[in-house]
């Protein structure tokens, strides 16, 4: 299924929206809302947890230290940034990079579901543990939920869990494992290529 020229006004708009949304206490400290970046047909979504300063400052998601190992990887595996979208659970930073309120992951989902729903992507990389929780809806540790292909959603979108690229700056021991799970991803891709639509 690809995204049609409907669905990119929708999610004009609700970017549009959600550029003033007030939803929630982050609305008061923040500079930009960061609602994501990346083609509106791409095949594969990366969620990560929400924007830190450079994001907040520059209005776009991963562009700081972990947005710059993120784009490695996805090099890595033959995708430039333009090609894949990269969005957020949360779209506004919370103060001092603090992890996001239950409630404020509550006021936020309704952006990412809309997103999701419009982009149909073919297969999601989730990455850090906020993100995987959120997706998935359980307690479990980006360690436990990673190495398998989980189902997101109604439309059983394929989801594979890695690690946050701020973790893999200060833990390179694991930057092995994070690779397996990109590997994981792309063969999910080919999979689907190969599907009939
Ligand atoms: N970390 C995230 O989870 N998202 C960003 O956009 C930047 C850093």
């Amino acid at each position: 299924m690809t995204t049609s020229f409907d669905d990119i006004d929708v999610l004009s708009e609700l970017a549009h929206l959600a550029a003033s949304c007030t939803r929630c206490r982050l609305a008061e400290g923040r500079t930009h809302v960061v609602f994501g970046a990346g083609a509106h047909d791409a095949e594969v979504m990366i969620v990560g947890e929400g924007p830190g300063q450079q994001e907040d400052e520059q209005g776009l998601p991963f562009v700081g230290r972990s947005g710059q190992l993120l784009t490695k990887f996805l090099e890595a595996i033959g995708y430039g940034r333009d090609e894949v979208s990269i969005c957020n659970i949360l779209k506004c930073r919370p103060p001092d990079n603090r992890n996001p309120a239950p409630d404020e992951i509550l006021a936020c989902s309704g952006y990412l579901a809309s997103q999701i729903s419009m982009l149909q992507p073919k297969a999601i990389l989730s990455v850090g543990g906020v993100a995987a929780t959120t997706l998935l809806e359980t307690g479990q540790s980006v360690g436990k939920l990673r190495g398998e292909v989980h189902d997101f959603g109604e439309s059983r979108i394929p989801l594979v869990v890695t690690y946050h690229p701020a973790y893999l700056l200060r833990n390179e021991a694991e930057k092995p494992s994070a690779w397996k799970d990109l590997q994981l991803a792309m063969k999910l891709l080919d999979e689907a290529r190969r599907a009939p639509e």
